[in-house]
């Protein structure tokens, strides 16, 4: 099989290492790859994730057999619908159901409609009829800019003046730009966040392990929201009555709903969750793509070929692929630059990946780095490596993440020293 991977960050890279390792693939390219790719997949630098002209081109030019898209971006522009429209089998949904993701009121709508337990919800294109709400719910609340804010654009408030204020910047400073012109308030949810992976051809679904992402920048999730300093898989807080739950709650609903809209999803859909003490699942969001650094420790867990099912769900095939269950656990350390998820330097020589990458169970999978002219890898963008490591259980990978990021060095590199901690206390 021709495989095609899009997209260029820690999740390609995991991605790209875990197709490359299956027998049925015969080549593997990517775009636009990266330079750290390089050894895994021929990559295409020229060519723009978001250029879907020249990735259908590319991947007729290539006879691609699957197509496996990385990021949202493509998918809500409708870079699925597009290879699908040139007979090229994508794995990865239709612009229209990428509105899962695209859209926080298209998602809240869908999940009322078909029960799915989510917070509560309202949505407001006016602002002192926003303010008046979030003034009401004495500002208790989440507030959300509509429409992607690359993982940001949510403010989490707890007293009136914060909500007033995020909703200042949405609606009236559009710090998130368009996505501002229609805000989603919700209820807050209390409890613990696990994301959960389900791949689907649009009926039948085959379940991943779940993660858990660590979103704040410093230490006892303190600090400033980032795309995930680190994350963990299995999530132990999904136990087999959580999952249970999950799947007929959420999952089978989901699935079946997007049939019943018109809208069939395919490819990966990605839950957002939070469970409260009772062990009762509730909705943050959907994603339509796999989770960021999630992918990373997902990947070095897998028990067996990935392939077939990504090549199920993207051909109507999902049920002749065997499902692929998960061993140990795995962890994944964020290396960030210093000023992340803000402004940050790049350019600085990274040392010490071939001993991070000796170490038992490691793989070092690279977010932001490119070639410098020595030949080794310089750091080029704010999360810059991902440190991933399996052992037989949390403590021993831990021990191997932590010990791999001990061998690698940078300028200004920051981590969190706690990442899978507070799972490991329970
Ligand atoms: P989102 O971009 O929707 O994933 O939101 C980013 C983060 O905000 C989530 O990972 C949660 O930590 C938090 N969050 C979002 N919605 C809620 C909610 N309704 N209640 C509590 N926390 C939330
Ligand atoms: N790590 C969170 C995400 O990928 O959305």
């Amino acid at each position: 099989m021709r495989v095609l991977v899009v997209g260029s960050g820690g999740r390609e890279h995991a991605l790209a290492w875990k197709i490359a390792s299956s027998d049925a693939v015969e080549a593997l390219h990517a775009v636009p790859g990266s330079d750290a790719m390089q050894g895994l997949a021929t990559c295409h630098p020229d060519v723009k994730a978001m250029d879907l002209d020249a990735i259908v081109a590319l991947a007729r030019s290539e006879a691609s057999d699957l197509v496996v898209v990385g990021p949202e971006d493509p998918l809500a522009a409708g870079l699925s619908d597009r290879l699908r429209e040139a007979g090229i089998a994508v794995f990865g949904p239709s612009a229209a159901a990428a509105q899962l993701e695209a859209s926080k009121a298209f998602a809240k709508e869908f999940m009322a409609r078909h029960a799915i337990p989510t917070a509560d919800f309202r949505v407001f294109e006016d602002f002192d009829a926003a303010r008046a709400h979030v003034l009401a719910l004495d500002g208790v609340c989440v507030v959300k800019a509509d429409g992607l804010a690359a993982g940001k654009g949510v403010a989490v408030c707890g007293e009136p003046e914060g909500a007033v204020a995020a909703l200042t910047e949405m609606m009236r400073d559009r710090r998130f730009g368009e996505a501002g012109a229609r805000v989603v308030i919700e209820e807050r949810l209390e409890g613990e966040e696990a994301s959960y992976y389900a791949i689907t051809d649009g009926t039948r679904v085959t379940t991943l392990a779940a993660a858990q992402d660590h979103k704040r920048a410093l230490d006892g999730d303190r600090g400033e929201n980032t795309g995930g300093m680190g994350a963990v898989a299995p999530a132990p807080v999904v136990t087999e009555a959580v999952e249970k739950r999950l799947l007929e709650e959420v999952v089978h609903p989901a699935i079946a709903g997007m049939v019943a809209d018109g809208t069939p999803y395919t490819g990966v859909l990605y839950v957002g969750l939070m469970i409260d003490r009772t062990g009762a699942p509730r909705v943050v969001e959907f994603n339509v793509r796999f989770g960021d650094p999630e992918t990373q420790p997902l990947m070095l867990g897998l028990d067996g070929d990935l392939v077939p099912l990504l090549h199920g769900a993207a051909t109507g095939g999902l049920g002749n692929a065997t499902p692929v269950g998960f061993r140990g656990t795995a962890v994944c350390v964020v290396l960030a630059s210093d000023g992340y998820p803000r402004s940050y330097p790049t350019g600085r020589a990274i040392s010490g990946l071939a001993a991070a990458a000796d170490q038992p169970g490691v793989e070092v999978f690279h977010a932001g780095t490119r070639r410098a002219a020595n030949g080794g890898f310089e750091t080029a963008g704010g999360r810059v490596l991902g440190v991933t490591a399996r052992g037989e259980n949390i403590e021993e990978a831990r021990r191997r993440a932590y010990a791999a990021c001990d061998e690698i060095h940078f300028e200004g590199m920051h981590l969190r020293r706690d990442i899978a901690e507070r799972v490991l206390a329970g």
